[in-house]
């Protein structure tokens, strides 16, 4: 039998996992009410069709072979002429990279910041992918919990406890998958007031940059010229287009990151390119009409409202108040409770209603949490709702 390498065994990512599970109930017949998944073009999100006209017209004009390794010129010339209207001063089109979705863009800077045993600072709760990457390199994660009793703000004493001089850098989720929340201003500047101080690199990743609800988003490379700042963003989710597989990488302070940079791009050569054709739809996304935005958060502060609603009336649960995205991260306060994972599994074995378990995203020790996606339809979601808090208050069954 061949053996994989032994570190990918520590590669895991909760979000796909547990709907393997969700995936055999409905193979034997069971409707699943799925609350699991950040994917809005599974529920009713559209992508605005002048994108899909973009690519289409690509790729009937021959469009189809490969793109430059770090991206097409109007791309990148789009994202950054982008975040300086967003209050960026000094990226030009150089630096930025396209990737496949900000998911390589991630890949490509950890792999080329992190050796073997060199750490980085993740946020937990967090997304998995990064804890996937840095198992995949042999790197050490340094979990810094969130605090949820301050709505899930970056608590820099813990950075504090926890850096050491082989920290390499600080990763924050602006806004955060899985909570929902928005860091504010202040918060920022505390983060990046601990990376001077430790000469650490902030990667700031901002795919849920255009989906808030009251408070602006302030971009971090905004903040600070004298703090290397790579932020990843790109088409998934303000421009409902995750499948497309379209993504970058930045530079906020390129002076700084001169020497990654250029490791960055001989990795991108050495992958070719990002998927080509859907690259076209990058200017007319970030330059075109914006309609579907207001639309789009109108219709989820309805379901954000209708979820925090149902759980604040369940004994047991309570819920900060999502600031951005599509998340939340109810927090379980239930007797006997000792496993999440296995509340999940049993919640959608009776139920039907897929959440994630919190420990899938990190949560600090002793507490327990799910992740809710309220991408789905009112009635859908209040559906749900009413069977977890039956599912609640027979618990422990
Ligand atoms: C915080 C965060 N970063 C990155 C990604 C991956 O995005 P992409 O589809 O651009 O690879 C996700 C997807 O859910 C995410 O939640």
């Amino acid at each position: 039998m061949l053996q994989p390498a032994p570190h990918i065994e520590h590669v895991k990512y909760a979000i796909r996992n547990i709907a393997a599970e969700a995936a055999r109930l409905e193979a034997q017949g069971q409707r699943i009410l799925y609350c699991n998944i950040g994917d809005p073009l599974r529920f009713d999100f559209q992508t605005p069709p002048h994108l899909v006209e973009a690519v289409h017209r690509a790729m009937l004009d021959g469009k189809n072979g490969y793109a430059p390794s770090l991206g097409i010129p109007q791309a990148r010339a789009a994202v950054a002429r982008s975040l300086n209207a967003q209050g960026h001063a000094r990226v030009t089109p150089d630096d930025v990279v396209l990737t496949a979705g900000a998911s390589e863009a991630i890949d490509l800077t950890l792999t080329a910041l992190l050796e073997p045993g060199d750490e980085v600072l993740l946020p937990s709760p967090g997304y998995p992918l990064y804890n996937a990457v840095a198992a995949r390199l042999s790197a050490k994660v340094l979990s810094y919990q969130l605090d949820e009793a301050r709505g899930w703000a970056i608590d820099v004493e813990e950075l504090e406890r926890l850096v050491t001089p082989r920290t390499r850098a600080v990763v924050i989720c602006n806004p955060n998958n899985p909570t929902g929340a928005l860091a504010t201003k202040e918060n920022l500047l505390a983060l990046l007031a601990f990376a001077r101080r430790h000469g650490v690199a902030v990667l700031s990743d901002e795919i849920y940059d255009k989906l808030i609800f009251d408070e602006p988003h302030v971009s971090t490379g905004t903040l600070a010229d004298d703090v290397p700042i790579i932020t990843f963003n790109g088409l998934s989710k303000a421009y409902l287009a995750c499948g497309w597989r379209v993504g970058w990488l930045s530079f906020a302070n390129p002076k700084l990151t001169a020497k990654v940079a250029a490791a960055i791009r001989r990795l991108a050569d050495a992958r070719l390119c990002g998927p080509a054709p859907v690259q076209y739809a990058v200017e007319p996304a970030l330059f075109g009409p914006q309609d579907h935005l207001p639309a789009m958060m109108k219709t989820l502060r309805t379901r954000r409202d209708l979820m925090v609603k149902a759980l604040s009336a369940i004994p047991g649960v309570s819920v900060v108040t999502p600031r951005a995205a599509f998340y939340a991260m109810p927090r379980l306060e239930l007797p006997g409770l000792t496993s999440d994972e296995d509340f999940v599994l049993k919640l959608v074995r009776e139920t039907g209603v897929l959440f994630v378990h919190g420990e899938g995203f990190g949560q600090k020790p002793g507490t327990h949490h799910v992740r809710v996606v309220y991408l789905p339809d009112e009635a859908t979601l209040k559906d749900a709702f009413e069977r977890f808090a039956a599912f609640v208050r027979r618990w422990p069954g």
